[in-house]
Parts: structure tokens; sequence; C-alpha cells
């Protein structure tokens, strides 16, 4: 398992074992004997990453994996050329047996995808979110999902705290106002608050979401709130002072901040919309960085701009990389703040490469020696969904 990672009430049944085998006898027979194809999907990380090997997830530095593929006589294929029909991604994919892919740049392997993907056995998410791949399509065709579960927990849950501080702060204005020369304290402190006194609740209180409402305690917050259809256990609730709400408008009308933390499946894709936004107080902040279209774009634009919301911050977005005229880069409230946007990068600081590095490590070498994987990592397994986050069945 991943250094310093589950917390023991994670270890419960809320995350189950499987209990289906994890390997196969033919997984056996092709993994030991045949040469396959193992492809990764990463991000291109050009001089910065000549500059400092520690970004592991890139093009150049490959997980820093390609030794030991190469010296169990796979062939390791390493791209970001990912979209469209003559992309390396779709190239390489009919006979890959291996999928390495990271959500910072995903490849999304699309239904139509996995069936033209005929050798394909396994796909391993280098992070946190697999949604990139079509989890039913992968169920019926009996590929595995997994991914590195809690390998970035902490540094998401801590962008997420910075996040919502910035916008209640009205940071990124101050900051801007400060660079280009001003000096106006009045104009920024009209939009400025404390967060102590404030509803704060989270969309979901997994391993991120529970965290971030171990990072607010110290904020006295009024109330801390968590909407999850999986409750917490009470001891749980109980040591971060969380109530839980049931209902999803009641839930985002009693906030201040509401902070989005579960993963994009169908019951989560565009949760957030016009609908629901009339149900957050006037004013309120929202701060994303689980997927970018569990939130509409127009919608969240539309609210930031009518002052509905006032701010939205995030790193994740509805198509990766984001268009460089998406709404979102450039969207403002009334008073010209409100938007704490970046690229998607809270799950991806170096000690978070490092960690996931080691973890898609791990798991090809349990699929290579037809050794069981750890249960935490197992989104879909031989026997179907082997996690209750992606959705309610
Ligand atoms: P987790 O599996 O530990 O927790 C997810 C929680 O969401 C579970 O408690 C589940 O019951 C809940 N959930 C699922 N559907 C829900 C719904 N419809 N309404 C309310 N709650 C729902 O996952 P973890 O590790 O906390 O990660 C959550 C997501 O955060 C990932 O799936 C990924 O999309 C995103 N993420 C983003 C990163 C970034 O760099 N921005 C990095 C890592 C994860």
């Amino acid at each position: 398992p991943v250094s310093g990672l589950p917390q023991p009430f994670y270890k419960s049944s809320r995350f189950p074992s499987p209990l289906s085998p994890h390997f196969s006898l033919s997984n056996q027979l092709i993994s030991l004997s045949a040469t396959m194809k193992v492809l990764a999907i990463l991000y291109d990380g050009g001089k910065a990453a000549e500059e400092e090997p520690r970004l592991l997830g890139t093009v150049e530095n490959e997980l820093g994996i390609r030794e030991f593929v190469e010296s169990h006589g796979h062939e390791y294929i390493v791209t970001s050329d990912k979209e469209g029909p003559d992309s390396a991604f779709h190239k390489h994919i009919v006979d890959a047996e291996v999928l390495i892919t990271t959500p910072f740049h995903p490849g999304y392997l699309t239904a139509d995808l996995i069936k033209q993907a005929k050798n394909l056995k396994i796909c391993i998410t280098a992070g946190v979110g697999s949604d990139h791949v079509d989890l039913d399509t992968a169920v019926t065709h009996k590929i595995q999902v997994l991914e590195v579960s809690g390998s970035n927990v902490v540094s998401v849950a801590e962008h997420v705290v910075m996040s919502i501080l910035l916008l209640v702060r009205n940071f990124v204005p101050a900051h801007e106002m400060i660079e280009r020369g001003d000096w106006q304290v009045s104009q920024v402190a009209r939009a400025a608050f404390d967060l102590e006194g404030k509803v704060v609740g989270t969309i979901g209180a997994g391993r991120i979401g529970y965290r971030v409402l171990q990072r607010l305690l110290p904020f006295d917050c009024k109330e801390l709130l968590y909407y999850d259809y999986a409750a917490l256990p009470a001891e749980a609730s109980k040591a971060v002072r969380a109530r839980r709400v049931e209902d999803l408008k009641e839930f985002v009308s009693q906030c201040d901040v509401v902070t989005v933390n579960c993963p994009l499946h169908d019951g989560t894709r565009g949760l957030v919309n016009t609908e629901l936004l009339k149900h957050f107080k006037k004013g309120a902040w929202l701060v994303n960085t689980a997927r970018g279209a569990i939130c509409d774009k127009d919608a969240v634009a539309a609210a930031v701009s009518s002052g509905q919301l006032a701010g939205y911050a995030g790193d994740v977005w509805n198509v990766q990389p984001a268009p460089r005229d998406h709404v979102w880069r450039t969207m403002k409230n009334p008073l010209g703040g409100g938007n704490g946007m970046v690229p998607h990068y809270s799950g991806t600081t170096l000690d978070a490469q490092a960690r996931y590095a080691n973890g898609v490590k791990s798991i090809l070498e349990n699929y290579l020696k037809a050794h069981p994987q750890e249960p935490q990592n197992v989104i879909v397994g031989h026997g179907g969904y082997a996690t209750k986050a992606y959705g309610q069945r």
C-alpha cells in the first residue's frame, strides 16, 4: 500500500475486498510467456521535465519504469498524442495489453476503443480517478481497471483548503492589484471574508473529502457538512464534527462554501447545474477539484457572472487540456474577482508523482507475477465493479 495512507476506518467494509480472483490462468500464460505491449499516455513535460527528473508523470520521464518493463522483455510505448483516429493512442491501443493513463492528460478509453482493443487486459490509472475509461464497457469486456488509490489525496485536500481560502479572502484580485502597481485596499477588502464562522460542505466524503474536513477543523467554521450516499462511520464523523445532509438541495442551501470531492460517473455528471445552483446561497463559493464535468460549464460561468456564486475555483476541466477560449479561464464575478482556476495539477505535486509512479510499478509487478492486487486499488476487477464509489448499483 501507499505509505501513510488509509486511515483506520477506510480499512472497513466501505472499501471491501472484491473477493474475485485477481488473475486467471489465461492472464498468467499471456503475461509470463509472451512479449506484451505496455502503452502509457502521459503529458509532455518539455524543458521542465528535462531539468526536473522528479516530474515522473511526463512523457520524458516515463513514470521511471522503462527499464523495469523492458527487463521483463516487454515493449513500452509512451506518448502524449491521444486525440483522434490518427493519434498514437488510437494506433497502439489495438494491440496493447496494458494501458497506463494519467488523469492529468487522460487518454479517453471509449466503448468504441475498447471494442478495438483486442489484447487489452488491464488499465492502470497513474493517479486517482478512472472516469476516462468507459467503466461499464470495461466490465463487459473483462478488462480490469486499477488506480493508485490514496496516492494523491493529501495533495488534493491541501489544494482544496487553499482554494477555499483564496476565494473567501479574495486573494487573486488582491495579488493582481499588487502586480499592476496599484494599492486600493477597499477595492479588494469589499469582497474579503473570514472562513471562521462559515458553513462548509463537501459533496463526497471519501479519502479526499474526509481529509478536507480534517484540515478545516482548526478554522472554527460554523459547521462542517457532507453529502454522500455512503455515511461516514460514526467515529469518523464525530472526529471531524461533520453532519450528514441527505438531500442535495437542502445541503447546498445551507453551505457558504461547497467543495466537490466525488468521482465522475453517470450519477454525478452535470450534478451541479442551473437548477441546483438556484438552491445555493446567493454569493456562495464553489470549489471543484474532482472532475470538471461534475459541474455544468455554462451554468457555473453564468452563476459567477451574475453573482449567484461569489467565486469558483479548481483545477479540473470538462476537456483536458482546456481550450484556450474555455469560459472558466476568464469568468469573473460582478466585482471582477471570484476565479481561482488553474490547470489540472493539484494531485500531481512532486510528492504525489513519486507515490503514483511507485504505485503503477507495483500494480504492474503484481500483474506480471499474477499476484493479487491490493484490493483498495481495484475499480473494476474480474467480477465487475469492485468499488462502491463509482455510483450506486
Ligand atoms: P474515494 O473513492 O475515496 O471517495 C469518493 C467518495 O465519493 C465516496 O465516499 C463515494 O461514496 C462518494 N460519492 C460517489 N458518488 C457520489 C454522489 N453521487 N454523491 C455524493 N457522494 C458520492 O475517492 P477519493 O480518493 O476521495 O477521490 C475522489 C475523486 O477526486 C476521484 O475520483 C477523482 O475524480 C478526484 N481526484 C482529483 C485529483 C486532482 O488532481 N484534481 C487527484 C485525485 C482525485
